[in-house]
């Protein structure tokens, strides 16, 4: 039986920018809002910090939680001025978690040019997290930061003038080594506290810039990544690049722990947002979520082609280059693809032009919707993620949950969690190895065809996805080792 919160379990504040539900953007979120919870639930003594963005006290009035404000603001002596924070506390799923209320948290979550004015959110927060234990009289043995955007606590416990001398442990979790926080040296370096001789190439100098993140590998007590695979992709050169050599550098430090899902949220059995529930016992539900989801696209619901999904960022990473660049050769195929997403506009621009040619096929739902979300993970058949790269990724193990088979390329946490079905072993989905659209459609290929010709066959590999372990358990669990081999 877990030791939730004893006296001697070691405390733990979880530093992030995205806690989902109220301001997720990514898997970062998900990971944030699930992990602390499993945690705890393993004897950790988990709370979490995260900026109130706007809109986040809204949501949280909106789900009924409770928040309370704590008698005492936390503070960052940034850019020549003291910069204060109401700090809200609220008890998120069983975990206590602080959201920090001030006007550095006024602008957009992500700005899309990130320099000295828009960066300072970030540093700002860092601080007023490292203050967080005097106005809440709890003092984290360790401090588990996530990304760029909370890199700057590890680079504050070693290079600040003040929080060096104060001492303190930190984790950098690596979700995303292409956002790295890169930007102008000046006024950073001054108007942060930062000592003048931490600026140097071995510390958070990157080519004449700052770069927070690795300022953060560097400077963090230990390192880890969400997979195990993404762990050794990110010290080779082609992977990372410029920061492979760091990363191979501090590679004594690194670990990779598979993300795990909130099963309870990505539950086709409970789930709230889809019209008919299922589960690997009785699928009859699915096939109605499937009419509702050809229905909601302005497709035939009665079609027998096979649903091809993808619910994403629509960025770079994601491949989805590859996948305007086959429209033709899947909707010769006879299977309808179903994209939900949004990001940069060449991509958004090319999927909606594939959408325009074959209108009986494709169809791109442009946006971020989480509702619809589920939908989709619910009606598809197959889901697809060609990612040119993926340190985790969860959207393969919850279209898995769902019933969902996945094609994948094997990649970071793909290849750590999809497993070709025409291994001798046999497998969970489809994989392909080369990043282009001859290696994408002959996994794709496989998939239609098994779909359209051995419903068997498809129904075993439904069952095998639906009956993977994608609890936190034993996730959590490496994520307690780690703690404490950091603390012995
Ligand atoms: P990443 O963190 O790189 O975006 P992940 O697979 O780790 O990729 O996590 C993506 C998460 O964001 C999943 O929960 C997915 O369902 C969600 N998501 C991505 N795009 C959208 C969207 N357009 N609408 C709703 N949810 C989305
Ligand atoms: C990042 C990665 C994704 C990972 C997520 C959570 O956004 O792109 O692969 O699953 O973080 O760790």
């Amino acid at each position: 039986m877990a030791v939730k919160n004893s006296s001697n379990a070691l405390k733990v504040l979880f530093v992030t920018t995205e806690l989902a539900p109220f301001s997720k953007v990514g898997g970062l979120g998900d990971v944030a809002g699930s992990l602390p919870k499993a945690l705890s639930q393993a004897g950790v003594d988990v709370r979490v910090v995260t900026p109130a963005w706007p809109g986040v006290l809204e949501k949280l009035e909106a789900a009924g939680v409770k928040a309370t404000t704590v008698k005492s603001k936390v503070y960052a002596a940034y850019d020549w001025r003291i910069h204060f924070a109401n700090v809200i506390k609220a008890d998120v799923n069983g975990v206590t978690t602080y959201f920090l209320n001030s006007e550095d948290y006024a602008g957009d979550m992500y700005p899309a040019q990130l320099n000295f004015w828009t960066a300072s959110p970030f540093a700002v927060f860092c601080m007023q997290a490292l203050e967080l234990k005097d106005a809440i009289n709890w003092t984290p043995d360790i401090y588990h930061c996530h990304d760029w955007t909370s890199a700057f606590l590890p680079c504050a416990l070693a290079w600040h003038r003040h929080y060096r001398q104060t001492g303190g442990k930190s984790i950098m979790t690596l979700h995303n080594v292409a956002y790295q926080g890169v930007f102008e040296p000046y006024p950073f370096l001054d108007a942060s506290g930062l000592e003048p001789w931490s600026f140097n190439s071995s510390t958070m100098e990157f080519y004449g810039q700052v770069n927070l993140l690795k300022g953060g590998i560097v400077a963090a007590t230990a390192v880890s990544t969400v997979s195990p695979t993404y762990a050794s992709e990110i010290q080779t050169y082609e992977s990372t690049r410029e920061l492979s050599g760091i990363l191979y550098q501090q590679r004594s430090k690194l670990r990779g722990i598979i993300n795990g899902l909130d099963t309870k949220f990505w539950d086709p059995n409970g789930d709230k947002s889809i019209p008919a529930k299922f589960n690997a016992r009785d699928l009859k539900g699915k096939a109605a979520c499937k009419k509702a989801l050809l229905q909601r696209a302005g497709l035939d619901p009665e079609t027998d082609a096979p649903v091809i999904v993808c619910v994403s960022r629509l960025v770079e990473q994601k491949g989805f280059d590859m996948v305007f660049n086959a429209a033709g050769q899947i909707a010769e195929t006879g299977a309808k693809l179903l994209i939900l997403g949004s990001g940069q506009d060449w991509i958004e621009n090319g999927i909606a032009h594939a959408a325009d040619m074959y209108p009986n096929s494709i169809k791109l739902f442009k946006g971020y919707d989480e509702p619809l979300s589920h939908l989709l993970y619910a009606g598809g058949d197959i889901f697809l993620m060609p990612s040119v790269f993926e340190p985790c990724g969860l959207s393969q193990m919850i279209s898995m949950r769902y019933g969902t088979v996945p094609v994948a390329r094997e990649v970071g946490g793909l290849r750590d969690t999809v497993f070709d079905v025409d291994r001798p072993e046999g497998g969970n989905g489809f994989t392909f190895l080369t990043c282009d659209v001859d290696g994408m459609m002959w996994a794709l290929r496989r998939a239609v065809d098994r779909y359209n010709h051995d419903k068997d066959a498809w129904k075993n590999i439904m069952l095998e996805g639906m009956r993977e372990d994608f609890t936190w358990d034993k996730s959590a669990g490496l994520y307690k080792e780690m703690y404490e081999d950091l603390t012995q």
